[in-house]
């Protein structure tokens, strides 16, 4: 996943043709489009491919399963033409291993979820986080996910992680998190939903959005 824009939708529309004119109005802002069980489960999973045409997918099922149905759904999300998975980290290390050997075999990427961005991610994710990171790391996964809500969650993350792998980071927006702090906090890209795909002009609030990120880049 190349990093230009530095953003990601998350399409969580459940519509078919919303989702295809969305994808195609803001593909020129993101890098990445994350899409995930609402849009899935409303349009089957051929609707990966069809995003395809506009920006790399990111298949955000939080896997989250023993080894052997870990690497079952893995498969059937690359062979539906994802580019990357996002799965869970706390089902431990044997779970994780099996995600990103199906990755390899696919040439794709793995996610790990080391904190989530609610409230309640707080409760039981947050005091294992760091572990969870480490071990992704130790494992060789491409990417965390990392809580835009808690920029200082992001940089402590960071600094345990170091250049190693990268971070996505949800909660910008409607879940109060702000781009230019992420970025700051040493997030790669930023996930973005609902303020872009429920404005009444998703291109204009995405383009807001990356006008933001690019004016933190130029230290602005
Ligand atoms: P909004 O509409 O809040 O959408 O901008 C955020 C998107 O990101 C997902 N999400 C998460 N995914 N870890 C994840 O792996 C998280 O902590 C997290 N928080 C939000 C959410 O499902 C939506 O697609």
């Amino acid at each position: 996943m190349e990093r230009k824009t530095r953003m990601i939708l998350a399409l969580d529309v459940s519509d078919r043709e919303e989702a295809l004119k969305i994808a195609e109005d803001v593909s020129e802002f993101v890098d990445a489009i994350k899409v995930g069980y609402p849009l899935v489960l409303a349009t089957g999973l051929e609707i990966i491919r069809e995003l395809a045409e506009f920006a790399p997918i990111i298949a955000d099922f939080k896997v989250a399963d023993i080894p052997n149905t870990n690497r079952l759904i893995c498969k059937q999300v690359f062979e539906a033409g994802a580019d990357a998975v996002i799965v869970q980290g706390f089902t431990g290390r044997d779970s994780l291993d099996a995600c990103i050997e199906v990755a390899s075999e696919y040439r794709r990427d793995v996610f790990v979820v080391s904190e989530m961005s609610h409230p309640g991610g707080a409760e039981f994710l947050q005091p294992v986080g760091e572990a969870i990171a480490r071990m992704a790391s130790e494992a060789g996964a491409f990417g965390l996910v990392a809580p835009a809500t808690r920029p200082e969650r992001v940089k402590k993350i960071r600094k345990i992680i170091g250049d190693k792998l990268t971070i996505i980071s949800p909660g910008v927006g409607a879940q109060g998190g702000r781009a230019s702090d992420v970025i700051a906090a040493g997030a790669d890209w930023v996930i973005v939903g609902r303020s872009i795909y429920k404005a009444e002009l998703p291109k204009e609030a995405a383009s807001e959005i990356a006008a933001e990120i690019e004016a933190e880049l130029r230290g602005e």
